[in-house]
């Protein structure tokens, strides 16, 4: 991002919203939550970073975390206490040995703790990047004090080399399967199992195209199964489209996966997967744009049904900087599985020269089918493991282990698209609500180092709230959850942070606590507070789906605040709502006030400049927020204000310039003067140079949602200017110093390049079939 950009959102903001407030109910959260201390428990220490590798261990009350250079055991109910820690240095040696292949002492030759997973006999297996030289090791927690045993494994192919580069990996039952580079360059992508025989992926582009991995997780596909199935690994990653004949790269998102029993092939496929699967996942956010990247993927499964019905919550960016949309799509495993299990295959067909074109099978598939477990059919046929696997089989998936059918989110549409921070993790957990019904609310860690709390009431994209977890604005890069302590447990470079499902406690009022619409919360009227469901003897007061707060009892009054000013003084009257979805009112002696030149609103209150006799009386402010039931209103300050010489007024602050809290009146318009110079170059500047990915003004001209909730729709204008830029992205010749300056006719004379390239997009969508070639 630019670094100018920041002051020019902040300054466009208050400006946006005298404008129209109206503006703004586009896809924010209903409450925005600065950083405070109290927000979570905090953990950090002094000189270490990069906390970004979890393991919870319910069974010990831990949370183990692995950093630079170091693990730590901390309390699971309270991360802030540490029970022990231990250090894993580089030595001197392989630092220089690092230093010595050209990588930066300080930064890359560190040994960054990167994989931490519970083995059988109860101890941890460990991985760090060991400046460049990955290792693993032992750990056991005995005694409150956490100990590596010091039998140092190779780490190559479970442990990225590079710190930077993405990986995963998850461990059943003492077989550790990774997914990473396994080379120095980073240039060797691999899907491992580390098991007593390794079974691993071909060194293919069609295997493995420059892959991003970014999660792991397994399905118990063998449970109840009638054909007799074996259970599988998921991988979630994106890479470099093998399948895409487009002039320049293009990133497609994936899932992959393998069967747990695998064993490899027994020439053909030696110690390979002969279960390596993949297929394209979309997650269609805009039309005719470059596919979304995945960044993360949670597993959520009701304990109470099978593994059919477990779903797949994934994040995704934007493949270009141009737009700051982040989205949620959400899979259902039995989807992926389906296109595994019965869609057909991608193949690749040299055409004219060299040229080769990825297009759909249709010929004869060998049986038993290429990919597919080790099943009751398979069995009877004589096939008993993987080394019995045919060799047309083999062969067969050896070329072809990508699927042609892509897969799908649920509705065919993200659940959630939101404008700003990017998203990076995601976790997902189910509460029943005080009627009964149960919704799956999503907690997602954003590049700014908050946490986006939000549901989907039947269709309607809700955000509850965005909290700053960490003081410094950096990427979450770990979430997890613990449904022992039901907290939820962040990462980021700077330290851990520990948070619960719910603070119900930041709505002080039954109104507040009822529109916000917090499935974990409600009213207790006995006690006159906003709790938690479980938490609570009493019948609550909560509305999700319609937020109706006609229930709550009468507000009590509030009690008016005296103010007084010098004639020709300014000042300032607070009033901010809980709600960022709430307008609020101004009103003058039981009248409305509206903005004169003396009188002006800002966001959280109202500043009288130039005080005159007529400026006297009294003052209230009120929060107006829509909901599907209804409009409420809520008086957020009450204000007597008198003009008067000082000293007149009992007790309150006299003197003007106090109340004020800012500049005199010139030094205040000269301030305004200068800051509007500034800000209008600013804002030229920004323009002429393109660097302003959602001009600020435009956001007034989107359509908000009807309840001001979130719209999963996005804004034409930032649609088809995305999709723009990133077609000019595509076309590697188009000098955009000129592009940028196009006439009407010269853009005209640019049509037919341009559905050229809109005819590739959607071939991504509509496959070819062999016979056409
Ligand atoms: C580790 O943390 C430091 C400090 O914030 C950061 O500059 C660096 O990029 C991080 N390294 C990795 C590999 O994430
Ligand atoms: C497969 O297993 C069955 C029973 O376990 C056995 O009778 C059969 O001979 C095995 N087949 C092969 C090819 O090993
Ligand atoms: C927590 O989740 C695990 C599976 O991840 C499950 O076995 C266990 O029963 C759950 N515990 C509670 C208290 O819900």
């Amino acid at each position: 991002m630019h670094p100018l950009l920041p002051l020019c959102v902040f300054w466009l903001l208050p400006v946006a919203l005298t404008l129209d407030e109206d503006s703004l109910l586009d896809c924010v959260p209903r409450r925005s939550v600065p950083f405070e201390r109290d927000n979570a428990h905090l953990f950090e220490e002094e000189g270490v970073f990069n906390y970004s590798t979890m393991l919870l261990r319910e069974d010990l009350n831990l949370l183990v975390v692995g950093a630079r250079e170091a693990i730590y055991a901390l309390d699971l109910s309270d991360i802030s206490k540490k029970l022990s820690s231990t250090k894993w240095e580089v030595t001197e040696e392989q630092r220089d040995d690092c230093e010595n292949k050209g990588k930066d002492a300080e930064m890359d030759c560190k040994n960054y703790i990167r994989i931490l997973h519970k083995t059988d006999d109860n101890k941890m297996y460990v991985c760090g990047t060991n400046a460049f030289d990955p290792e693993c090791d032992y750990m056991s927690y005995e005694n409150g004090q956490l100990t590596l045993e010091k039998k140092p494994e190779d780490g190559k192919g479970k442990c990225p080399f590079d710190p930077f580069q993405r990986y995963a990996s998850i461990m059943l039952v003492n077989d550790l399967y990774s997914a990473t580079s396994m080379n120095f360059l980073g240039s060797e992508p691999i899907v491992m199992r580390s098991s007593p025989v390794t079974i691993r992926t071909e060194f293919k582009t069609s295997w493995l195209n420059e892959p991003t991995f970014v999660a792991m997780t397994q399905m118990p596909e063998s449970e109840r199964s009638l054909k007799g199935d074996d259970d599988k690994v998921y991988l979630f990653f994106s890479e470099t489209a093998v399948e895409c004949d487009c002039y320049n790269k293009l990133t497609v998102s994936r899932v992959a996966r393998v069967c747990k029993g695998d064993v490899g092939g027994q020439r053909t496929l030696q110690k390979k997967w002969t279960s390596f699967l993949k297929a394209r996942l979309d997650c269609p956010v805009l039309e005719a744009q470059l596919p979304y990247i995945i960044q993360d993927t949670y597993r959520w499964c009701d304990p109470r049904s099978s593994w059919s019905d477990c779903l797949f919550y994934s994040v995704f960016t934007p493949q270009s900087d141009t737009s700051d949309l982040s989205a949620v799509c959400v899979y259902r495993v039995s989807d992926i599985s389906r296109v595994f299990a019965e869609g057909k295959y991608k193949t690749p067909v040299t055409v004219e020269t060299s040229f080769v074109k990825w297009v759909m099978y249709s010929g004869d598939v060998p049986d038993p089918r290429p990919g597919a477990c080790i099943n009751n059919e398979a069995r009877e046929a004589g096939i008993n493991q993987t080394l019995d696997l045919p060799d047309p089989t083999l062969q067969f998936i050896k070329l072809r282990p990508l699927m042609d059918q892509a897969v799908l989110p649920i509705g065919s549409k993200p659940l959630l698209v939101r404008r700003g921070a990017k998203f990076t993790r995601i976790i997902v957990n189910q509460v029943q609500a005080a009627n009964g019904e149960k919704h799956r609310v999503m907690f997602v860690g954003t590049e700014e180092g908050t946490l986006v709390k939000a549901v989907n009431y039947n269709g309607e994209m809700f955000i509850i709230e965005e909290v700053q977890l960490f003081q410094q604005r950096v990427p979450i890069k770990i979430l997890r959850f613990s449904n022992v302590t039901g907290h939820i447990y962040a990462g980021s470079d700077h330290g851990a942070a520990q948070v619960p499902l719910a603070t119900c406690g930041r709505s002080s009022t039954c109104l507040d606590c009822v529109l916000a619409r917090d499935p974990y919360c409600g009213w207790d009227t006995a006690a006159g507070k906003c709790s938690l469901l479980w938490a609570s003897q009493s019948d609550l007061i909560q509305s999700v789906i319609d937020g109706d707060a006609s229930l709550c009892p009468e507000a009590e009054s509030v009690v008016p605040l005296s103010r007084s000013i010098w004639p020709g003084g300014n000042l300032q009257l607070l009033c901010s709502s809980p709600s960022n979805l709430a307008k609020t009112v101004w009103e003058k002696d039981g009248k409305a006030l509206t903005a004169a030149g003396h009188v002006q609103f800002l966001l959280d209150g109202l500043l009288i400049l130039n005080a005159s006799e007529s400026d006297a009386g009294r003052y209230r402010c009120q929060s107006v927020e829509h909901s599907k039931a209804g409009i409420y209103t809520t008086i957020v300050a009450n204000y007597q204000v008198d003009i008067g010489p000082a000293g007149s007024v009992e007790g309150n602050e006299i003197m003007p310039q106090a109340q004020t809290n800012g500049p005199s009146l010139a030094g205040l318009q000269a301030l305004i003067v200068v800051l509007s110079v500034s800000f209008l170059a600013l804002l030229t500047w920004n323009f002429y140079k393109g660097h302003i990915p959602q001009p600020c003004y435009r956001r007034k001209m989107e359509q908000k949602d009807e309840q001001g909730g979130c719209n999963t729709t996005v804004a034409y204008n930032e649609a088809v200017r995305s999709a723009q830029t990133e077609e000019e992205l595509l076309e590697p010749g188009r000098d955009n110093g000129t592009n940028r300056n196009h006439s009407s006719a010269e853009a005209a004379s640019h049509v037919p390049e341009e559905d050229a390239l809109k005819d590739f997009l959607p071939s991504l969508q509509f496959i070819d079939d062999e016979s056409e070639i």
